[in-house]
Formats: C-alpha cells, sequence, structure tokens
C-alpha cells in the first residue's frame, strides 16, 4: 500500500495535487509537496523518463490524448508522481481514486462518464478492483464506451454509452496480479526499480534546496545510501535528520550528523528498519534461516501478509537478504553477514 493516505477519488490539476490527502498528515504532505511537477524536474528512472518524454510529445503534436499507461514498482518509487506529471504535461485534468475505492459499477461509471476529452483517471493498487468493475474497464479503454446493465436474468438489456477519450493511467505494486485481457490493454507498461544512491544523494539535495536546508555532499550521500533505495523514504529520512540538526547541532546536516541521526531512529547502515530487521532475525531465530511461509512469517511477527510482500520483501529481495524459493522463504548470506550471524551451516548464532 502506498503509506500517503488518499480520498477514494479526489480532483485537481496536476499543478494543485488538492484534496490528495484524507486528514493533515504532516509528514506524507511534506513528501507531497517535495515531488517534482515535470519530466525536467524528475530524477532517476532514466528510460521510463526518455520514453514518456516521446510519448507525450508526439502525443502533444498530434493534438491527441496520450495511451493508456501502467506503472508497476515497489512502493514509494514514483509511480502516483509520475502519473501527476503526466497530467501535467499534457495540461489536463487528472481524477485520482484506487482499486478497493471502486465498489460498485456505479462508481466506476459516474467517474467515466465525467471524463472529458485528454483527462487523466489514476487508479492506484490497479490490481485491487473487483471483476465487475474491471469488465466495464474493458470497453472503457478500447473503445471508449461502457455498457449499462438494465433488467435482470432473461429481461437484461445493454445500453452502450460513449465515453469521451480519457487516459487511465494505472500503478501497482504486483502487476502478477492483472488479468492479461486488463494488462493487455495498456499502451505503455513501465517497470520502475529501486534508485541508485547517487541518483537518491540528488533528490535530497533538491529537496534541501527547496527547504533551505543545509546539506553537504557526504551528508546527502549518508541519507542515501540508507533509503532503501526509495526517493519517498530518503525525502522522510532528510525531515528526520533535519529535526535532529536543528536540535542537536547548529541545523547543518554533515555525514556524522546523519549518521548519528539515522542510527537513533533505527535506521542502519544497509537501510535497513527495526521491522526489516526483525523479518530477518524472525526467520532466522524461530525458523533456523528457513524456508518459512510468508503467512506463516507474518502470524509470527503480526503483521499483514501483503504489508510483508508489497513492502518489506522487495528491498531485502534486491539486496540478497532474503531468497524465495518454492518451499518458502530463506535468509541470505549478505543478511547473516550484515546482522553479525554466523555463515550457513555454522549454526544460528550471533557472533556480535
Ligand atoms: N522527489 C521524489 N522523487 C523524486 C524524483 N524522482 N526526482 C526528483 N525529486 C523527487
Amino acid at each position: 500500500m502506498d503509506d500517503m493516505s488518499r480520498n477514494p477519488s479526489s480532483q485537481g490539476t496536476a499543478k494543485e495535487g488538492a484534496g490528495v490527502f484524507k486528514e493533515q498528515d504532516e509528514e506524507a504532505r511534506f513528501i507531497w509537496n517535495l515531488r517534482p511537477r515535470t519530466l525536467d524536474e524528475y530524477i532517476g528512472q532514466r528510460e521510463v523518463v526518455e520514453s514518456l518524454v516521446i510519448a507525450l510529445t508526439a502525443a502533444r503534436n498530434r493534438g491527441e490524448p496520450i495511451d493508456h499507461i501502467l506503472f508497476h514498482g515497489p512502493p514509494g518509487l514514483g509511480k502516483t508522481t509520475l502519473a501527476h506529471i503526466i497530467a501535467g504535461e499534457m495540461q489536463s485534468r487528472i481524477i485520482h481514486t484506487a482499486g478497493p475505492a471502486l465498489e460498485k459499477p456505479v462508481d466506476i461509471v459516474g467517474i467515466l462518464s465525467n471524463l472529458d476529452t485528454g483527462e487523466v483517471l489514476f487508479i492506484d493498487e490497479i490490481h485491487r478492483l473487483s471483476r465487475t468493475i474491471e469488465e466495464y474497464l474493458y470497453s472503457a479503454m478500447e473503445d471508449f464506451e461502457v455498457n449499462f446493465i438494465y433488467g435482470k436474468g432473461a429481461f437484461a438489456r445493454t445500453l452502450p454509452y460513449q465515453l469521451k477519450h480519457f487516459t487511465l493511467v494505472g500503478a501497482t505494486t504486483r502487476a502478477g496480479l492483472l488479468t492479461p485481457p486488463l494488462r493487455d490493454r495498456f499502451g505503455m507498461i513501465y517497470h520502475l526499480d529501486y534508485y541508485a544512491p547517487e541518483e537518491l544523494a540528488r533528490v535530497v539535495k533538491r529537496s534541501a534546496r527547496i527547504l533551505g536546508v543545509h546539506l553537504d555532499e557526504e551528508g546527502s550521500m549518508e541519507i542515501a545510501r540508507r533509503s532503501r533505495g526509495t526517493p519517498r523514504i530518503a525525502n522522510r529520512l532528510l525531515r528526520r535528520v533535519r529535526d535532529y540538526a536543528e536540535v542537536t547541532a547548529d541545523g547543518k546536516i554533515t555525514q556524522a550528523l546523519a549518521d548519528e541521526a539515522l542510527t537513533r531512529e533505527g535506521v542502519d547502515r544497509a537501510g535497513l528498519d527495526r521491522l526489516d530487521r526483525l523479518y530477518l532475525t524472525t526467520i532466522l531465530e524461530n525458523y533456523r534461516g528457513g524456508p518459512v511461509g510468508v503467512e506463516a512469517l507474518a502470524a509470527t511477527l503480526n503483521e499483514e501478509t501483503n504489508t510483508l510482500v508489497d513492502v518489506v520483501e522487495p528491498f531485502l529481495l534486491k539486496m540478497g537478504f532474503v531468497i524465495r524459493t518454492p518451499a518458502g522463504r530463506r535468509v541470505g548470506e549478505p543478511a547473516r553477514a550484515h546482522l553479525g550471524y554466523a555463515a550457513e551451516g555454522g549454526g544460528q548464532q550471533r557472533l556480535l
């Protein structure tokens, strides 16, 4: 799940980003306000950005709406930001909703029938749409038409309703859960990958500039290395380190200060937080290093399975800290070394 709370469906131009927050969530607002508004300002995901520049330029030159776009990848990498940038670049309104918020046919038909030509419908967590809603989207995406069904059983009739040529932008952390008919209706499908530390350092330097925070080169790299490859986390950590710098020092962020602040926050040198470490030590201590099924692990940790699969595991998998096997999850050698456990075969005892 995306960790910014949002209205089930909010509207606004990409410029405003208005109405996006369910409540006054300080941190979410802070991060939202730092987001890039144009592709020029956007750091990282070079191939995705280059491809989008071509598609947007071609669509604008032809005076046509841009094709439907699907973004998939772990949370916090910029799927929502890109959807808003696309609307901004097309100077269009964006309607922002999420899969679980669309319960009844009237929810989706109401939104679709109010879209004007070129407007963007952004559906976050699109893998969580119900089957019925998904079926409405098939004809809407392909033929810009929805079929109202009225009456029941043998007397049921369908009434086609013509829609304007809108653009659907979908986002998901789980592309594998999308049904092939839905996936096939997107003209462009992009995977967002974790950012390199150098890219994240540029992200935090940009944010620090906007906020007027003094951050030196090494300080930005320290925050970047500890941000799990994720800009949203980088900006969140910047906020924590800024607080620490203002209260305990002169407000200037150096490497030593960032290190101290982040260690206090429970974010270690590899960027793992308490839940990451608990996840790994639970497999090591309770399940002899694995394999263990994710449901059993979630029950032991008292966490939702989806949180583990969508939020915790992707980065640990990327780092080789955890390995997925048909029999379940196993702790990888790099995690043992990082946490100070003996190599596999040498028992589970902690070395440090
Ligand atoms: N803030 C968050 N993500 C960003 C990105 N990809 N580029 C620039 N600033 C960002």
